[in-house]
């Protein structure tokens, strides 16, 4: 792949809603115990965003931090692009609802469904527009308030998921910055993880509330064989892609969904799990937000240096993939 201009990252941020809940309390509105959500997912707890926060808001507040980070002032974005699968309504975009509350007015706003992928397809979209030269400064936000959309009668999904966001904003680079990127899709897993009411099929109805349609479906064992597939595998393209070998790996980013499913894409990569970044006990499965989220705090934690080679890779809805390798050159970082 040519790359005309490099794209790199220059800031990041990260908001988690300061609610906290354990595997405990979970015990105690469905049919589960701590010992199970634990061996299972490898989750201990989530955040759940209070009544009065948004995805909006999430996302706004991750924003500001980033672009402190990166040193640029808000009306300096010339793009703002929200991954999200809950938005604030159907429409408009989330991203122009945050574009207000940042005073960001000379970007331009557009949101990006790939379900948990969306941050990475987000970063590769990004990357496009700073390499062909038409946009110097984008923002890219991964956000979620998947509690609105999870049933808590339902074991199956209430024990995984949880709210957050986490932003980044990418810039071009004489050096380094992002050498490739790999994204795919197949649609013939659709049904695997997906809301089916609410949306032109099945507008909302009094039978579509009744019949709990508007929450989160999922098939696990289809989507956790997926995965386990295919996170490895396309890390293993993404560093083909930029020309390097897995031994370069400083650090994987992997999208937070079950420690299983990351172990396995870290056994298929040769990688020890200090180069495997994991929060998940801390946060469960924030969908699009849990890749820059763990970016940012690996960050903040000072795992990742000047020169590091870190690869970011995600699965999720519809069925989706994304994966990106990052020669790490922030200039303030
Ligand atoms: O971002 C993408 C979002 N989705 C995912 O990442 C999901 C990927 N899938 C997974 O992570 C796993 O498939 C799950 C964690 C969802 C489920 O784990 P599993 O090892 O595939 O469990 P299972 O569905 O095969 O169920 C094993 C047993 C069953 O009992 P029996 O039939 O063996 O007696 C289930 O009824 O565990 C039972 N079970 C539960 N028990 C307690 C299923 N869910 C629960 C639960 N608490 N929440």
């Amino acid at each position: 792949m040519k790359i005309l201009r490099r794209a790199t990252i220059t800031g990041n941020g990260k908001y988690l809603p300061p609610e906290v809940m354990t595997n405990k309390d979970i015990e105690k509105i469905v049919d589960t115990s701590d010992e199970w959500i634990r061996s299972r997912t490898g989750i201990e707890k989530r955040r759940i965003a209070a009544d009065d926060m948004t995805t909006s808001q999430m996302g706004y507040l991750a924003a500001k931090e980033a672009l402190e980070d990166a040193d640029l002032a808000p009306e300096d974005l010339d793009l703002i692009i929200v991954a999200t699968v809950t938005p604030d309504m159907i429409f408009p975009a989330t991203s122009c609802i945050i574009q207000e509350k940042l005073g960001a007015k000379n970007a331009a706003a557009f949101d990006l469904e790939a379900g948990c992928s969306g941050f990475v397809y987000g970063v590769s979209v990004a990357g496009q527009f700073i390499s062909s030269g038409m946009y110097d400064n984008v923002l890219v936000i991964g956000v979620e308030t998947l509690s609105r959309i999870t049933d808590w009668e339902d074991r199956d999904t209430a024990v995984l998921f949880g709210d957050g966001a986490g932003a980044a904003v990418m810039q071009s680079t004489e050096k380094g910055g992002f050498l490739a990127y790999d994204l795919g899709a197949d649609g013939a897993g659709q049904d695997a993880l997906h809301v089916p009411a609410g949306g032109t099929i099945k507008p909302a109805s009094e039978e579509t509330v009744k019949d709990k349609l508007h929450f989160i479906r999922m098939e696990g064992n289809t989507v956790y064989k997926f995965a386990v597939k295919r996170m490895g595998k396309a890390s293993l393209e993404v560093i083909k892609k930029a020309g390097l070998k897995r031994e370069d790996i400083d650090l994987l980013i992997p999208h937070q969904a079950n420690t299983r499913i990351i172990d396995a894409a870290a056994r298929r990569l040769k990688l020890s799990s200090d180069k495997v970044y994991v929060n998940l006990p801390e946060y469960g499965n924030t969908s699009s937000a849990s890749v820059p989220i763990a970016l940012a705090e690996a960050k903040e934690k000072g795992l990742i240096k000047k020169g590091d080679i870190v690869v970011l890779v995600a699965f999720g809805a519809g069925l989706t993939w994304a994966s990106a390798v990052i020669e790490w050159n922030e200039e303030r970082g």
